[in-house]
């Protein structure tokens, strides 16, 4: 017999960024941060797991390839899942799957991601998540979501926030043993449906340098990062949750762009310097800048993770509509790029 189930979870884009941790391992960072979850059938990650008798060993497929389970990561998230596995009876399969059985049963797990791999698209928060999320309910572990997400915060900080929708913060906690360390849904995804986020595909190559790399090499060496984490971002949390709470379309972008411009900032202040951003990032930054300076209030935020890609939320669909011309005047697609992959989704469209 073979009993399988498939789940799948969007990808977050953090608007207070999450950059440095205080424990490696246990994944715990130095400072809160705040995401939106993009609506899930854009770019999202589809899981699907399955346990048989006849499965002699884990095994993981990401993107039809097949991929080594072996890391830490992995190994802890399904560590953490099957010591909270329940009885599942299937009566019609007629499959009962004891407590104890679980021990010795083995897992497939078939990963896609429908965007692309590691480009600084959120592809590991997305594809933990789903992770987590579709062994648990394979396995029938009864945890709720924070629970959850302390789970997948162990797999990929940026993880624990995509287990929810809307607007998420990702609570740094107090505690050693990072159970305090959990995502919490600050306002559902209806909360604020005017808003459109477009993503403008700079470049969908690998990263150069992975976000767990940079982030450890910035803690290691840049005088700022701990100051931004101590001084700076407790208030930038605090003005976000408000700006969210009240729709203040103007606070909101000018927290976002601001807390991305100083993310990037810590990436140059490391030794050796990170350079996430390229040229045409900059440009997409100034033709923002210049129009919201010229409409007199911000009409679109953007960010930008650890990758070229700009996150550009309008404040409307009217706007995006204007930002979608505006782009395509002024960053003409590759001919060899589809219009799909280069402006791709939103949240709410
Ligand atoms: C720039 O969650 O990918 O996207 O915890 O080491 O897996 P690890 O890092 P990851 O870092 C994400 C960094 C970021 C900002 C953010 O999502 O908050």
């Amino acid at each position: 017999w073979i009993l399988m189930t498939t789940a799948q979870t969007p990808t977050n884009i953090a608007v207070i960024k999450y950059w440095g941790k205080r424990d490696e391992s246990l994944i715990l960072p130095i400072n809160d941060s705040i995401s939106v979850t993009l609506d899930p059938d854009h770019l999202c990650t589809t899981t699907t797991v399955a346990v048989s008798p006849s499965f002699d060993r884990d095994r993981m497929w990401l993107n039809k390839k097949e991929i080594s389970l072996s890391s830490d990561r992995y190994q802890r998230c399904l560590r953490e899942i099957r010591s909270r596995a329940n009885e599942v009876e299937d009566e019609k399969k007629g499959i009962k799957i004891t407590k104890k059985d679980w021990e010795n049963l083995h897992v497939h797990i078939d990963s896609y991601n429908n965007f692309p791999t590691a480009a600084g698209l959120a592809s590991s928060a997305a594809g933990l998540a789903c992770f987590v999320f579709a062994l648990a309910r394979l396995m029938n572990v009864k945890e709720d979501l924070g629970k959850l997400s302390a789970i997948a915060r162990q797999g990929s900080g940026s993880a624990c926030r995509s287990l929810y929708g809307g607007f998420v913060k990702w609570n740094m906690g107090k505690n050693d043993d990072g159970s305090d360390s959990i995502a919490v849904q600050l306002a559902d995804e209806k909360h604020w449906d005017d808003l459109v986020i477009v993503i403008a595909v700079v470049s969908s190559q690998q990263k150069e340098t992975s976000s767990t790399a940079g982030m450890r090499e910035c803690v290691e060496t840049s005088k700022l990062i701990q100051y931004r984490a101590k001084e700076v971002v407790p208030k930038q949390v605090a003005d976000m949750e408000a700006a969210i709470k009240y729709h203040d379309f103007p606070s909101f972008a000018r927290l976002a762009c601001s807390d991305s411009n100083q993310f990037h900032a810590l990436c140059l202040d490391t030794s050796p310097p990170i350079f996430y951003m390229n040229d045409t990032s900059h440009r997409i930054i100034g033709c923002i800048e210049k129009w919201n300076r010229a409409e007199g209030s911000p009409q679109v935020a953007y960010t930008f993770d650890a990758g070229p890609n700009a996150v550009l939320i309008a404040r409307n669909r009217k706007v995006a509509a204007l930002l979608l011309q505006r782009l395509l005047f002024h960053f003409p697609p590759h001919p060899d790029t589809d219009l799909d992959s280069y402006v791709t989704g939103d949240k709410s469209i």
